[in-house]
Protein backbone atom coordinates (compact mmCIF):
# COMPACT_ATOMS: atom_id res chain seq x y z
CA UNK A 1 0.00 0.00 0.00
CA UNK A 2 1.25 3.46 -0.76
CA UNK A 3 2.05 6.04 2.34
CA UNK A 4 -1.03 6.99 3.91
CA UNK A 5 -0.95 10.87 4.22
CA UNK A 6 -2.34 12.98 6.69
CA UNK A 7 -6.19 13.79 5.71
CA UNK A 8 -7.56 17.04 7.21
CA UNK A 9 -10.73 16.93 4.78
CA UNK A 10 -13.99 18.11 6.61
CA UNK A 11 -15.91 15.32 5.23
CA UNK A 12 -15.77 12.70 3.89
CA UNK A 13 -12.54 12.72 6.78
CA UNK A 14 -9.80 10.32 7.69
CA UNK A 15 -10.41 7.25 9.69
CA UNK A 16 -8.55 5.46 11.72
CA UNK A 17 -6.30 2.64 9.61
CA UNK A 18 -7.49 -0.37 11.82
CA UNK A 19 -11.00 0.72 11.46
CA UNK A 20 -10.24 0.72 7.53
CA UNK A 21 -8.51 -2.47 7.53
CA UNK A 22 -10.85 -4.85 9.66
CA UNK A 23 -14.13 -3.20 7.16
CA UNK A 24 -12.33 -4.30 4.14
CA UNK A 25 -11.82 -7.49 5.26
CA UNK A 26 -15.54 -8.19 6.09
CA UNK A 27 -16.65 -6.30 3.35
CA UNK A 28 -14.84 -9.42 1.34
CA UNK A 29 -15.33 -12.23 3.71
CA UNK A 30 -17.15 -11.78 7.09
CA UNK A 31 -16.30 -13.53 9.83
CA UNK A 32 -14.94 -16.80 7.55
CA UNK A 33 -18.68 -17.36 6.85
CA UNK A 34 -17.51 -16.80 2.91
CA UNK A 35 -19.78 -13.99 2.02
CA UNK A 36 -19.26 -9.96 2.73
CA UNK A 37 -21.08 -8.09 4.77
CA UNK A 38 -22.24 -5.64 2.35
CA UNK A 39 -23.78 -9.05 0.56
CA UNK A 40 -26.07 -10.45 3.13
CA UNK A 41 -29.89 -9.70 4.10
CA UNK A 42 -30.26 -6.97 6.33
CA UNK A 43 -33.02 -9.13 8.18
CA UNK A 44 -30.82 -12.10 8.10
CA UNK A 45 -28.91 -13.24 11.54
CA UNK A 46 -25.11 -11.74 10.15
CA UNK A 47 -26.63 -8.53 10.21
CA UNK A 48 -29.17 -8.48 12.94
CA UNK A 49 -25.53 -9.39 15.22
CA UNK A 50 -23.95 -6.18 13.34
CA UNK A 51 -26.34 -4.03 13.79
CA UNK A 52 -27.20 -5.30 17.69
CA UNK A 53 -23.46 -4.64 18.57
CA UNK A 54 -23.35 -1.53 16.84
CA UNK A 55 -25.98 0.05 19.12
CA UNK A 56 -25.12 -1.44 22.01
CA UNK A 57 -21.40 -0.01 22.18
CA UNK A 58 -23.27 3.23 20.50
CA UNK A 59 -24.80 3.16 23.68
CA UNK A 60 -22.04 2.43 26.17
CA UNK A 61 -19.81 5.47 24.60
CA UNK A 62 -22.15 7.98 25.28
CA UNK A 63 -23.58 6.83 27.98
CA UNK A 64 -27.13 6.30 26.17
CA UNK A 65 -30.39 4.81 28.57
CA UNK A 66 -33.25 3.29 27.09
CA UNK A 67 -35.68 6.56 27.11
CA UNK A 68 -33.84 6.77 23.89
CA UNK A 69 -34.10 5.49 20.56
CA UNK A 70 -30.65 4.49 18.59
CA UNK A 71 -31.51 4.79 14.80
CA UNK A 72 -29.16 4.41 12.21
CA UNK A 73 -31.04 6.31 8.87
CA UNK A 74 -30.33 7.33 5.72
CA UNK A 75 -30.05 10.46 3.53
CA UNK A 76 -27.64 12.27 5.61
CA UNK A 77 -27.50 15.34 8.12
CA UNK A 78 -29.31 17.36 5.55
CA UNK A 79 -32.70 15.22 5.42
CA UNK A 80 -32.70 15.48 9.05
CA UNK A 81 -33.29 19.42 9.13
CA UNK A 82 -36.69 18.50 7.29
CA UNK A 83 -37.37 15.30 9.63
CA UNK A 84 -36.98 17.05 12.66
CA UNK A 85 -39.45 19.66 12.04
CA UNK A 86 -42.00 17.19 10.24
CA UNK A 87 -41.95 14.81 13.48
CA UNK A 88 -42.32 17.53 16.38
CA UNK A 89 -43.25 20.96 14.66
CA UNK A 90 -46.51 21.64 16.15
CA UNK A 91 -46.96 25.05 17.42
CA UNK A 92 -43.66 26.94 16.95
CA UNK A 93 -39.34 26.18 16.99
CA UNK A 94 -36.95 27.89 17.65
CA UNK A 95 -33.26 27.80 16.01
CA UNK A 96 -29.75 29.66 16.71
CA UNK A 97 -28.23 30.59 13.70
CA UNK A 98 -24.45 29.67 14.29
CA UNK A 99 -23.15 29.03 10.44
CA UNK A 100 -24.10 28.03 7.00
CA UNK A 101 -25.71 24.43 7.84
CA UNK A 102 -27.73 25.90 11.31
CA UNK A 103 -28.97 28.16 8.50
CA UNK A 104 -30.19 25.37 6.43
CA UNK A 105 -32.15 23.84 8.95
CA UNK A 106 -33.75 26.55 9.85
CA UNK A 107 -34.73 27.29 6.24
CA UNK A 108 -35.64 23.97 6.04
CA UNK A 109 -38.24 24.03 8.74
CA UNK A 110 -39.60 27.53 7.41
CA UNK A 111 -41.87 24.94 5.42
CA UNK A 112 -42.87 22.78 8.18
CA UNK A 113 -44.51 25.26 10.48
CA UNK A 114 -43.90 28.35 12.40
CA UNK A 115 -40.07 28.78 13.51
CA UNK A 116 -38.13 31.59 14.66
CA UNK A 117 -34.41 31.92 14.79
CA UNK A 118 -33.38 33.73 18.32
CA UNK A 119 -30.08 34.39 17.41
CA UNK A 120 -27.99 34.84 14.14
CA UNK A 121 -23.89 35.61 14.01
CA UNK A 122 -24.06 35.54 9.90
CA UNK A 123 -23.49 39.65 10.20
CA UNK A 124 -20.22 38.53 11.89
CA UNK A 125 -19.56 36.22 9.36
CA UNK A 126 -19.88 33.68 11.83
CA UNK A 127 -16.69 34.20 13.59
CA UNK A 128 -18.53 33.97 16.90
CA UNK A 129 -21.34 32.22 18.58
CA UNK A 130 -24.67 34.24 18.58
CA UNK A 131 -25.28 35.50 21.98
CA UNK A 132 -27.76 37.42 23.77
CA UNK A 133 -30.80 35.34 23.42
CA UNK A 134 -33.97 34.44 24.87
CA UNK A 135 -35.32 30.87 25.30
CA UNK A 136 -38.48 29.73 25.04
CA UNK A 137 -39.24 26.41 27.21
CA UNK A 138 -42.37 26.46 25.46
CA UNK A 139 -41.33 25.95 21.99
CA UNK A 140 -41.25 22.64 20.43
CA UNK A 141 -37.81 22.53 20.21
CA UNK A 142 -34.20 24.87 20.16
CA UNK A 143 -32.26 23.62 17.19
CA UNK A 144 -28.76 24.27 17.40
CA UNK A 145 -25.61 23.31 15.38
CA UNK A 146 -23.38 22.09 18.37
CA UNK A 147 -20.03 22.52 15.99
CA UNK A 148 -19.68 24.35 13.02
CA UNK A 149 -17.45 22.61 10.47
CA UNK A 150 -17.27 25.50 8.03
CA UNK A 151 -16.31 28.59 10.10
CA UNK A 152 -14.81 26.53 13.19
CA UNK A 153 -16.73 27.83 16.39
CA UNK A 154 -18.45 25.37 18.71
CA UNK A 155 -21.11 25.25 22.10
CA UNK A 156 -18.41 25.11 24.63
CA UNK A 157 -21.90 24.84 26.69
CA UNK A 158 -25.09 24.15 25.56
CA UNK A 159 -28.45 26.16 26.14
CA UNK A 160 -31.24 24.84 27.97
CA UNK A 161 -34.65 23.53 26.71
CA UNK A 162 -36.67 20.92 27.76
CA UNK A 163 -36.08 19.83 23.80
CA UNK A 164 -32.88 20.67 22.42
CA UNK A 165 -32.22 19.31 19.31
CA UNK A 166 -29.09 19.23 17.93
CA UNK A 167 -26.97 18.92 14.26
CA UNK A 168 -23.59 17.04 16.01
CA UNK A 169 -22.58 16.01 12.79
CA UNK A 170 -18.93 17.45 13.14
CA UNK A 171 -18.25 16.83 16.38
CA UNK A 172 -20.10 13.20 17.78
CA UNK A 173 -18.12 11.20 19.74
CA UNK A 174 -15.50 13.81 19.60
CA UNK A 175 -16.20 15.45 23.28
CA UNK A 176 -18.05 14.08 26.13
CA UNK A 177 -21.54 15.08 26.18
CA UNK A 178 -24.64 14.68 28.49
CA UNK A 179 -27.18 13.43 26.65
CA UNK A 180 -29.88 13.18 28.68
CA UNK A 181 -30.27 16.96 28.26
CA UNK A 182 -30.59 16.29 24.56
CA UNK A 183 -34.41 15.54 23.05
CA UNK A 184 -32.88 14.94 19.42
CA UNK A 185 -29.00 14.67 18.62
CA UNK A 186 -28.17 13.48 15.13
CA UNK A 187 -24.95 13.23 13.06
CA UNK A 188 -23.89 12.34 9.22
CA UNK A 189 -21.38 9.75 9.88
CA UNK A 190 -18.81 10.78 7.79
CA UNK A 191 -16.34 12.81 10.06
CA UNK A 192 -16.03 11.11 13.16
CA UNK A 193 -17.81 7.71 12.45
CA UNK A 194 -17.39 6.34 9.19
CA UNK A 195 -18.84 6.69 5.79
CA UNK A 196 -21.44 9.18 4.53
CA UNK A 197 -24.77 7.18 3.99
CA UNK A 198 -25.19 6.64 7.50
CA UNK A 199 -26.57 9.15 9.64
CA UNK A 200 -26.97 8.84 13.63
CA UNK A 201 -30.51 9.54 15.13
CA UNK A 202 -30.53 9.55 19.11
CA UNK A 203 -34.17 10.43 20.32
CA UNK A 204 -35.96 10.22 23.41
CA UNK A 205 -38.91 8.36 23.43
CA UNK A 206 -41.15 10.43 24.33
CA UNK A 207 -40.89 12.89 21.51
CA UNK A 208 -41.58 9.43 18.88
CA UNK A 209 -45.56 10.38 19.39
CA UNK A 210 -45.50 13.99 18.49
CA UNK A 211 -45.99 13.19 14.16
CA UNK A 212 -48.87 14.36 12.89
CA UNK A 213 -51.14 10.81 12.10
CA UNK A 214 -50.80 12.09 8.27
CA UNK A 215 -46.71 11.46 7.81
CA UNK A 216 -45.46 8.89 6.05
CA UNK A 217 -43.60 5.63 7.56
CA UNK A 218 -39.97 6.59 6.33
CA UNK A 219 -40.21 10.28 7.65
CA UNK A 220 -41.74 8.70 10.88
CA UNK A 221 -39.11 8.16 13.37
CA UNK A 222 -40.97 6.31 15.82
CA UNK A 223 -41.62 4.11 12.26
CA UNK A 224 -37.73 3.55 12.35
CA UNK A 225 -37.70 2.88 15.90
CA UNK A 226 -40.51 0.60 15.92
CA UNK A 227 -38.74 -1.37 13.35
CA UNK A 228 -35.19 -1.42 14.53
CA UNK A 229 -33.83 1.13 12.04
CA UNK A 230 -34.97 -1.62 9.23
CA UNK A 231 -38.25 -0.41 8.30
CA UNK A 232 -36.44 -0.75 4.80
CA UNK A 233 -33.01 -1.21 3.82
CA UNK A 234 -30.72 0.17 6.43
CA UNK A 235 -26.81 1.25 4.95
CA UNK A 236 -25.20 -1.90 5.64
CA UNK A 237 -21.74 -1.53 5.05
CA UNK A 238 -21.82 1.67 6.58
CA UNK A 239 -23.28 0.55 9.58
CA UNK A 240 -20.54 -2.26 9.90
CA UNK A 241 -17.77 0.27 9.57
CA UNK A 242 -19.28 2.40 12.57
CA UNK A 243 -18.64 -0.58 14.72
CA UNK A 244 -15.30 -1.04 13.31
CA UNK A 245 -14.95 2.88 14.34
CA UNK A 246 -16.96 1.95 17.91
CA UNK A 247 -14.58 -0.74 18.71
CA UNK A 248 -11.25 1.92 18.14
CA UNK A 249 -12.81 4.08 20.31
CA UNK A 250 -12.95 1.65 23.11
CA UNK A 251 -9.88 0.56 22.49
CA UNK A 252 -8.40 3.71 22.60
CA UNK A 253 -10.39 4.46 26.09
CA UNK A 254 -13.57 5.57 25.16
CA UNK A 255 -14.59 9.34 24.24
CA UNK A 256 -12.93 10.92 27.35
CA UNK A 257 -9.96 9.60 26.58
CA UNK A 258 -10.20 11.09 22.66
CA UNK A 259 -11.44 13.86 23.86
CA UNK A 260 -8.70 14.31 26.38
CA UNK A 261 -6.19 13.91 23.29
CA UNK A 262 -8.43 16.27 21.04
CA UNK A 263 -8.17 18.80 23.91
CA UNK A 264 -4.40 18.92 23.07
CA UNK A 265 -4.24 18.54 19.56
CA UNK A 266 -6.73 21.65 19.13
CA UNK A 267 -4.43 23.28 21.67
CA UNK A 268 -1.24 23.00 19.58
CA UNK A 269 -2.51 24.42 16.60
CA UNK A 270 -4.24 27.23 18.33
CA UNK A 271 -1.15 28.25 20.35
CA UNK A 272 0.96 28.02 16.88
CA UNK A 273 -2.02 30.60 15.10
CA UNK A 274 -1.95 32.57 17.73
CA UNK A 275 1.90 33.00 18.70
CA UNK A 276 2.93 33.41 15.29
CA UNK A 277 2.80 37.46 15.66
CA UNK A 278 -0.04 37.86 13.33
CA UNK A 279 1.23 35.67 10.18
CA UNK A 280 -1.29 33.05 10.95
CA UNK A 281 -4.82 34.71 11.49
CA UNK A 282 -7.71 32.27 13.74
CA UNK A 283 -10.90 33.46 12.04
CA UNK A 284 -12.56 33.03 14.94
CA UNK A 285 -12.31 35.41 17.43
CA UNK A 286 -14.87 33.81 19.81
CA UNK A 287 -11.94 31.91 21.58
CA UNK A 288 -14.08 30.30 24.31
CA UNK A 289 -16.23 28.99 21.30
CA UNK A 290 -13.42 27.91 19.33
CA UNK A 291 -13.85 24.36 18.13
CA UNK A 292 -11.85 21.70 19.03
CA UNK A 293 -12.57 19.43 15.54
CA UNK A 294 -12.11 22.05 12.74
CA UNK A 295 -9.77 25.27 13.11
CA UNK A 296 -9.79 27.82 10.70
CA UNK A 297 -6.76 30.42 9.91
CA UNK A 298 -5.79 32.63 6.96
CA UNK A 299 -2.82 33.66 5.74
CA UNK A 300 -1.69 37.26 5.16
CA UNK A 301 -2.28 36.90 1.20
CA UNK A 302 -3.71 34.83 -1.61
CA UNK A 303 -0.48 33.80 -2.85
CA UNK A 304 1.12 32.52 0.33
CA UNK A 305 -1.97 30.39 1.08
CA UNK A 306 -1.51 28.90 -2.32
CA UNK A 307 2.27 28.34 -1.80
CA UNK A 308 0.94 27.22 1.53
CA UNK A 309 -1.39 24.46 0.54
CA UNK A 310 1.10 23.67 -2.34
CA UNK A 311 4.32 23.14 0.21
CA UNK A 312 1.54 21.06 2.59
CA UNK A 313 0.69 18.85 0.05
CA UNK A 314 4.08 17.65 -1.37
CA UNK A 315 4.83 16.86 2.47
CA UNK A 316 1.83 14.48 3.08
CA UNK A 317 -0.54 16.69 4.46
CA UNK A 318 -3.93 17.05 2.60
CA UNK A 319 -7.09 18.84 2.13
CA UNK A 320 -5.85 21.67 4.30
CA UNK A 321 -8.24 24.63 2.12
CA UNK A 322 -10.65 26.18 3.48
CA UNK A 323 -14.36 26.78 2.62
CA UNK A 324 -14.45 28.72 -0.33
CA UNK A 325 -16.74 30.90 1.72
CA UNK A 326 -13.85 31.79 4.25
CA UNK A 327 -11.02 30.93 2.47
CA UNK A 328 -7.31 30.36 3.84
CA UNK A 329 -6.78 27.26 5.41
CA UNK A 330 -8.99 24.96 7.57
CA UNK A 331 -7.54 21.51 10.07
CA UNK A 332 -10.34 19.36 9.97
CA UNK A 333 -8.74 16.87 13.44
CA UNK A 334 -11.30 14.84 14.14
CA UNK A 335 -10.76 11.42 16.46
CA UNK A 336 -8.88 9.60 13.53
CA UNK A 337 -6.33 12.39 12.84
CA UNK A 338 -3.66 11.37 15.43
CA UNK A 339 -1.14 13.96 17.42
CA UNK A 340 1.50 13.15 14.96
CA UNK A 341 -0.47 14.38 12.00
CA UNK A 342 -1.51 17.80 13.89
CA UNK A 343 2.49 18.18 15.23
CA UNK A 344 3.65 17.73 11.29
CA UNK A 345 0.94 20.87 10.32
CA UNK A 346 2.30 22.96 13.05
CA UNK A 347 6.41 22.09 12.46
CA UNK A 348 5.22 23.05 8.69
CA UNK A 349 3.62 25.89 9.91
CA UNK A 350 6.58 27.44 11.80
CA UNK A 351 8.86 26.87 8.88
CA UNK A 352 6.83 28.28 6.38
CA UNK A 353 6.60 31.52 8.18
CA UNK A 354 10.41 31.70 8.35
CA UNK A 355 10.98 31.01 5.18
CA UNK A 356 8.21 33.54 3.78
C1 LIG B 1 -22.60 20.36 10.80
C2 LIG B 1 -23.10 19.76 9.52
N1 LIG B 1 -24.42 19.55 9.35
C3 LIG B 1 -24.90 19.03 8.22
C4 LIG B 1 -24.07 18.68 7.17
C5 LIG B 1 -24.67 18.07 5.93
O1 LIG B 1 -24.47 16.72 5.97
P1 LIG B 1 -24.94 15.74 4.78
O2 LIG B 1 -24.09 16.08 3.60
O3 LIG B 1 -24.68 14.39 5.35
O4 LIG B 1 -26.37 15.98 4.53
C6 LIG B 1 -22.70 18.87 7.30
C7 LIG B 1 -21.80 18.48 6.20
O5 LIG B 1 -20.63 18.71 6.18
C8 LIG B 1 -22.21 19.43 8.50
O6 LIG B 1 -20.90 19.65 8.65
Amino acid sequence: MSQRVFNFSAGPATLPLPVLEASAAALVDYKGKGVGIAEVSHRGAEFKEVLAETEQRCRQLMGISDDYAVLFLQGGATQQFDLVPMNLLQNRAQYIVSGQWAKKAAAAAKAHGSTEVIADSQDQQFSVLPSGYTVDPQADYLHICSNNTIFGTRFSAFPDHPCLVADMSSEIMGRVIDVNRFGVIYAGAQKNLGPSGVVLVIIRRDLLDKAPDTLSPIFRYKAHADNESCLNTPPTFGIYVLLETFRWLEAQGGIAAVEQVNEAKAALLYEAIDGSGGFYTGTVTDHPNRSRMNVTYVLPNEDLTTAFLKRAAAEGLVALKGYRSVGGIRASIYNAMPMAGVEKLVALMKDFQASA
